[in-house]
């Protein structure tokens, strides 16, 4: 598998072949994920709640994305890895946003990073891209500011809504964004935003009109327990919680009963050194 870069991305789009991406937390998730062959790896803030088991993404920490990060690229060998500037980290300042954003990538060891916000986060994209450091700019459904937003709510389902989406990635793209994802958005609308860029959109409940595709892993792999709420636009394609839980299941019982560890799992001593010991 050869290393994906940004020219590779912007080649998918002019063929018209969607792009592939899936977020992964740390070693093993990014490693089968790379395997796997997927051409985009996001190191999400939602970490904060798939591996650490916080309420939401406000929660976590620039050095813990950047401990995550650095896992996730020791793994990766040929996808083109994103790290998140988590809450806090980028939004005081362009120089702030910029800060953070080197130290994701020099410490977390990441190609790029992203951003929740569109015109607002212009300066600060533009300054972070002066750098030479990749973004993608987050729009549409922007969940670390779920309180402003009363929740996590579709946006731009109305003419309004939908013209700030619009707004929101033509200014982002202006500024020097290398891709945009939508997050929650009608159909149309991303399709819509999509014809318009000039940069590859990712969608991530966004419709199949967008130049590529982006899923939790832990949501499309079945990695939760079941009851677990799970949005509208996640397909479960697989059932690692089940697959976890069969296997455990069957250690504990093969430890209860003492079918397990059975000899070829046990190290043997030779004979005579076995007597003398017992002697
Ligand atoms: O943090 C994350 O996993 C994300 C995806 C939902 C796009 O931002
Ligand atoms: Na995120």
């Amino acid at each position: 598998r050869k290393k994906v870069t940004l020219d590779t991305l912007r080649s998918l789009r002019r063929k018209n072949e969607p792009i592939t991406m899936i977020t992964a937390h740390d070693f093993p998730s990014a490693h089968v994920a790379d395997h796997a062959g997927m051409e985009m790896i996001l190191v999400g803030d939602s970490l904060a709640m798939v591996a650490l088991g916080m309420e939401d993404t406000s929660e976590v920490l620039l050095d813990e994305m950047i401990l995550h990060c650095r896992s996730v690229a020791r793994a990766t060998k040929s996808a083109f890895t994103v790290g998140d500037l988590p809450m806090g980290s980028y939004e005081i300042s362009p120089s702030q946003a910029l800060t953070s954003a080197i130290r994701i990538i020099k410490e977390g060891r990441v190609q790029s990073v992203k951003l929740e916000g569109g015109t607002e986060m212009a300066p600060t994209i533009s300054k972070i891209t002066s750098a030479g450091i990749p973004v993608i700019a987050h729009v549409g459904l922007t969940p670390q500011r779920q309180h402003s937003l009363g929740g996590f709510r579709v946006q731009g389902k109305t003419t309004i809504g939908a013209l700030k989406v619009l707004e929101d990635a033509l200014a982002v793209q202006e500024a020097g964004a290398f891709a945009v994802l939508l997050e929650a958005v009608p159909a149309e609308v991303a399709r819509l935003v999509t014809k318009k860029l000039d940069v590859p959109t990712i969608g991530i409940g966004a419709g199949n009109g967008c130049d590529g595709q982006v899923l939790v892993q832990v949501d499309m792999s079945g990695n939760f327990p079941p009851g677990r709420f799970l949005p509208k636009f996640v397909k479960k394609y697989g059932d690692v919680w089940g697959e976890g839980m069969r296997a455990i299941e069957s250690y504990k019982a093969e430890v209860k009963s003492r079918a397990y560890p059975e000899p070829q799992h046990t190290y043997p001593m030779p004979a005579q050194e076995l007597m003398e010991f017992e002697k």
